[in-house]
């Protein structure tokens, strides 16, 4: 079965078998089965996340499981909980239509809710554990239902419990979010949403403002993966000692960074283009022009193997310039 139009980057690879579930009892079949036949699992969502390197030898499930229910717990607080295989954007787009606030920093972003945890996604300044309250998962180990708060999560940049010691656990069957309905947080810090805000002419924005500045920018630079295969960022930007970051500045005066603590974040985008790599493209796979740390699948015809080479190449020399070790937010399959 191919799974070229089941990733983003729209590589072509096999899975020996393929379903689709949109319900438990049907995602529990197909465990089933895979049990039966010893088959290994790979849990499909958006696809907007990871780079398939090979043909998977077992059962490929595709997440479909649908729906958005609400809670309103008072004047001003709504829950608001989307099964996993609801489409993101459509569901920040739903939110915004309600008029629901808290997500909007966060449009535009491809895949699907359940895989929003996993990563902890994020954008413009928010990220999903700013309005996370909790997410009902399927544990692998016993077929029990379970929940995970937000501190059972243990969310960190780009992080999270699925992606630690429960990774490969646990399948994630809807999230609940936490949202305004009045009292809104207008979270316009993040430098591009203010330039963006004004650039639209608007002083004092509603949520939906934010949501369409966030769009803009977005488009502005980040390549449509319907148009051109790719997984957004396809590293994490790496965080160092204050120390190292002191002594990188004094090398390279224009190193931008945001200190936390004793750490100091570095864009890696910045890392990249300064290697050389922004637009640049080897066979098939590119460096975005517009956005470095975005690799893309620049004919459409790019084997899984050739971008994690071309990212292979991206990695070894950002550590020959800059000492510094960029780690793949993609997952690799
Ligand atoms: N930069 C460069 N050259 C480049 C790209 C970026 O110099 O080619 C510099 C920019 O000038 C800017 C800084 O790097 O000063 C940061 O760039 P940007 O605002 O585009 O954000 P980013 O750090 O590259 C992160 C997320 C994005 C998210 C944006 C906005 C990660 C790995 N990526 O990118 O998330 O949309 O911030 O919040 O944290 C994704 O995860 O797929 C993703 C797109």
């Amino acid at each position: 079965f191919s799974l070229k139009s089941y990733n983003t980057f729209g590589v072509e690879a096999k899975s020996r078998f393929f379903t689709e579930v949109n319900t438990i009892d049907k995602l529990k079949e197909a465990l089933n089965f895979a049990e039966t036949q010893s088959l290994q699992l790979l849990f499909l969502g958006g696809g907007s996340n990871i780079l398939l390197t090979k043909d998977f030898d077992g059962l490929a499930i595709q997440l479909n499981l649908r729906g958005i229910s609400e809670e309103h717990i008072n004047e001003n607080e709504v829950w608001v909980t989307a099964k996993a295989g609801e489409n993101w954007h459509e569901f920040v787009m739903f939110c915004l239509q309600k008029n629901y606030g808290g997500l909007e920093n966060l449009s535009l972003i491809p895949g699907n809710v359940g895989t929003s945890p996993m990563q902890n996604i994020g954008a413009y300044g928010t990220e999903i554990k700013d309005i996370f309250i909790s997410c009902k998962v399927l544990d692998l180990e016993n077929l029990e239902l379970k929940t995970f708060t937000l501190d059972q999560c243990r969310f960190g940049y780009r992080d999270s419990i699925f992606k630690q010691e429960g990774k490969g656990r646990y399948v994630i069957l809807e999230v609940t979010f936490k949202l305004t309905q009045k009292d809104h947080l207008i979270k316009t810090e993040y430098g591009a949403i203010k330039s963006e805000l004004e650039n639209l002419g608007i002083e004092n924005p509603t949520i939906q403002d934010v949501s369409r500045a966030v769009i803009n920018i977005r488009q502005s630079k980040l390549p449509n993966p319907k148009e051109i295969g790719n997984a957004g960022s396809f590293f994490k930007n790496p965080t160092i000692p204050l120390a190292q970051f002191e002594a990188l500045k004094q090398q390279f005066e224009n190193i931008q960074g945001y200190p936390n603590g004793e750490m100091v974040k570095v864009p890696a985008g910045w890392l990249i283009e300064q290697c050389g790599w922004k637009g640049k493209q080897i066979g098939n796979v590119a460096s975005h022009k517009l956005q470095s740390l975005v690799i893309i699948n620049a004919t459409g015809n790019a084997t899984g193997k050739e971008i994690f080479d071309f990212s292979t190449e991206i990695i070894n020399s950002v550590k020959e310039k800059f000492g510094i070790e960029l780690e793949r937010e993609v997952n690799i399959i």
